[in-house]
């Protein structure tokens, strides 16, 4: 069975333990970073990797590109994150007057997990001017939860709708920044 088999069957043994026997798997997976890196492979494209997607379990392996920020926004259900490579700066914000405001951070390195509640709406940046690389798991489907998710953009913090299409727009432009980059380096 190939690595990421091995990862999306062990999540799925954990569904039914819910969010805390969820985060053992994670964090048994990026427990050893560099195995986990060689074996989702080093030089795998930036962006998101659908592992397994249905409606109990989403499990992603995130390539985010240098430099790269995704604004606030909702998952609808609850998440773990892992990062096995790089960094993860993560801004939590809550609903205020209408908006939102920060009302904390945590920032994750290789080996480390956070646990994001249903209701919780982060923004998350690599910080890192080289590919950061993390395990994000949701206990349901990400790209269409049962409630709709909402994102807010970062200038003015107004709310809309989140799209898959958009994310993937912003992971298009990112992997351009690093292409422009890297031929002003070769
Ligand atoms: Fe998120």
């Amino acid at each position: 069975m190939s690595l990421p088999d091995r990862i999306v069957e062990d999540c799925l043994d954990a569904v039914a333990g819910g969010q805390k026997a969820m985060r053992q798997v994670v964090a048994r997976w990026v427990s050893e970073p560099m195995a986990l890196l060689a074996g989702l492979g080093e030089d795998a494209p930036i962006g998101l990797r659908t592992l397994h997607r249905s409606g109990e379990l989403t499990v992603l392996d995130f390539v985010w590109a240098p430099d790269m920020t995704l604004p606030p926004h909702t998952h609808e259900v609850p998440a773990l994150i892992g990062v096995y490579a790089g960094r993860e700066d993560n801004i939590f914000w809550r609903r205020r007057d209408g908006g939102i405001e920060a009302a904390g951070a945590q920032t994750l390195g290789p080996r480390e997990v956070a646990t994001l509640g249903r209701d919780i709406i982060h923004s998350v940046t690599n910080p890192l001017g080289m590919r950061s690389r993390a395990l994000h798991v949701y206990l349901g489907d990400f790209f269409a939860p049962p409630t709709p998710r909402r994102e807010w953009d970062h200038g003015k913090l107004e709310e809309h709708d989140w799209t898959p299409d958009a994310v993937r727009q912003r992971f298009a432009e990112a992997e351009a920044r690093e292409a422009a980059m890297r031929s002003q380096t070769d």
